[in-house]
């Protein structure tokens, strides 16, 4: 395990985050209707390719914790009892909203698995739309992402690494470990961009599956121009069909994510894409 500090405040995005914070949807009267008040051409005279990123970071972690606080209320309304994977975890940013809904829901009992390179992504072979997703791209070291987990301070002694890539890090070996030693998959969060780090993820979570286990696919329509025939959408649709679950959609996240509900209904129909 790496030892490097977590990154510090960035002056550069808080001045653009003072500018960009998203705001609730407003009503103004114009020409005697009410109409949606909206940033105008004075308001964006000075609007940058920074600004842009911030706001769109801004409003994507808004839609991503919102998710979280729905599915922990979920499992907990439900008794959906199990751990929470995470597949890419990156800056921390989800798996912090994740330890925070746990604790809310006293969730005392659950761990939390963190699955990534911890160097980011692997050669993309299957040709992704995102030009940023080349090898290397999108990398924290396991010491800075355990870093953030402490300062963080949620159920830090319950977080545990696994680290590598997942083609050589999710072995049968791990796997039977897991079904043998872990809770169920209470929540599982892929994040992991690419089509090829997807398609074993799935297989690698299969056996730790249950009624009522939550899926959240964060790149059902990024990285491959939104198209199911391409990426996690791809992979996901490829496991649906060799799955001893069965899979109900449930929540939409942002216009890139969705989340699914695994169930077992040996005679009945699949549900709905
Ligand atoms: C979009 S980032 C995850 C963002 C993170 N959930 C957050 O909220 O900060 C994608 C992550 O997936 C990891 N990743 C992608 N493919 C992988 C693979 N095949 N094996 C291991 N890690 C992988 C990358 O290292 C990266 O950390």
């Amino acid at each position: 395990m790496t030892t490097g500090r977590a990154p510090r405040k960035n002056p550069k995005v808080e001045a653009a985050m003072s500018r960009t914070s998203p705001s609730p949807i407003a009503i103004e009267p114009v020409a005697g209707e009410p109409w949606v008040k909206l940033a105008d051409g004075a308001a964006l005279a000075h609007w940058t390719r920074e600004d842009e990123i911030a706001l769109n970071q801004a409003n994507r972690q808004t839609e991503k914790y919102g998710f979280f606080v729905k599915a922990f209320d979920f499992l907990t309304e439900n008794r959906v009892r199990g751990d929470y994977h995470e597949f890419g975890c990156h800056r921390c940013r989800t798996f912090r909203m994740a330890l925070t809904e746990a604790r809310r829901h006293n969730q005392d009992q659950m761990k939390f698995f963190a699955f990534d390179s911890f160097a980011g992504l692997p050669d993309a072979a299957s040709d992704p739309s995102v030009e940023l997703w080349k090898r290397g791209a999108l990398a924290t070291s396991e010491g800075e992402f355990m870093q953030m987990v402490r300062e963080h301070g949620i159920y830090a002694d319950r977080v545990v690494t696994i680290k590598g890539f997942y083609a050589d890090s999710l072995t049968p070996a791990l796997q039977r470990r897991f079904r043998d030693n872990e809770n169920k998959i209470a929540l599982v969060n892929i994040d992991c961009d690419l089509y090829e780090s997807a398609v074993p993820v799935f297989d690698f979570i299969e056996p730790l599956l249950q009624e009522g286990s939550v899926l959240y696919i964060d790149d059902m329509f990024s990285g491959y121009k939104g198209s199911p025939a391409k990426g996690v959408a791809r992979a996901f649709r490829e496991f649906r069909a060799r799955s001893r679950f069965k899979f109900v959609r449930h929540l939409d996240i942002g216009w890139w994510g969705r989340s699914y509900i695994a169930y077992i209904d040996p005679d009945g129909p699949a549900a709905e894409e």
